[in-house]
């Protein structure tokens, strides 16, 4: 078997290449002068797993994606395994307004008809509940364990695990069932891509060390409104946890001015805070 990356997150391929005993294959991409994607794949096996993280450059690195499985088919291989540890596009699951394209339905038919099996990790299932209602071959799984592993380690006082919102919920019970503590959720309301409003509730988080964990850090609007919520309500240390740190544009510093003392994410997109390797919940799911 062998490992192929797109550009978008070489660290986790070459890292699941460990994890599974497998020749991880350098691909070599650039950009022709008129913007079309050139990749060399120097090695070939039967068996393939390709690895692309479809963050911070979604649609550049599905095209990558689907050139690296096509001409991984055309050259013999027989059973490729693709692997979004990110999947972007997950969020636009509905016809919000009328005319809107429910993109995800698009990028996963695309996706899947250039591989035997989908794993990704994490995915924003909502409105789509389960994997197998977007993907056929698709397995999803969380790393949000990994975190709480992590979290555990740290010397949290009287901990309390957050979710922002109703989604969030299935992470913030587990990342507390790790840690053995209380967990609560909010009630969000989206009023633009970057803005969020909370409902306004009570939760017992009064002197508290706060973990507050959403699946995706985007804009970081969410994370950031939650954390104010969180301090004004007497939260003392307040942690932001995440799978997916996509930090798109000031997310970072929203976050730290908003009171986070710091970030945990995961090495599904790469990140200044992906101390968590989200590779063994992959590796455990590739036969
Ligand atoms: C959506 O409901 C997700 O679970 C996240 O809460 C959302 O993607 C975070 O986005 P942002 O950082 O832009 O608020």
């Amino acid at each position: 078997m062998i490992v192929v990356p797109g550009s978008s997150n070489r660290l986790f391929a070459y890292r699941l290449s460990k994890a599974l005993s497998a020749d991880y294959v350098e691909t070599e991409i650039s950009k022709f002068p008129d913007g079309e994607t050139h990749i060399r794949i120097p090695k070939l096996e039967k068996r393939a797993v390709v690895v692309q993280s479809l963050c911070h450059h979604p649609n550049q690195y599905l095209m990558e994606f689907v050139i690296i499985c096509d001409a991984l088919a055309g050259k013999g291989c027989d059973h490729i395994i693709g692997v979004l540890p990110y999947l972007a596009y997950a969020r636009q699951d509905s016809e919000f307004t009328p005319g809107e394209a429910v993109s995800l339905l698009g990028v996963a038919k695309v996706i899947e008809d250039f591989c035997d099996e989908v794993i990704t990790v994490d995915m924003h299932l909502h409105r789509y509940k389960k994997i197998k209602d977007v993907f056929l071959k698709g397995k999803n799984v969380s790393a949000a364990g990994l975190v709480g592993d992590c979290l555990k380690k740290k010397k949290l006082r009287n901990p309390m695990v957050i979710g922002p919102d109703e989604e969030s919920e299935q992470w913030a019970s587990q990342i507390a069932s790790k840690i053995g503590c209380e967990w609560d959720i909010f009630i969000k309301k989206r009023i633009s891509p970057e803005k969020i409003r909370l409902i306004p509730k009570k939760a017992d988080v009064k002197g508290r060390d706060v973990v507050i964990y959403d699946d995706i850090i985007s804009t970081g609007g969410t994370m950031a409104e939650t954390i104010k919520v969180v301090k004004e309500l007497g939260a003392k240390r307040v942690i932001a946890a995440c799978t997916h740190a996509i930090l798109a544009g000031t997310a970072q510093t929203k976050i730290f001015n908003a009171g986070a003392e710091s970030i945990i994410a995961t090495d599904t997109v790469p990140s200044p805070f992906s101390s968590v390797s989200a590779v063994s919940s992959v590796e455990e799911v590739i036969i």
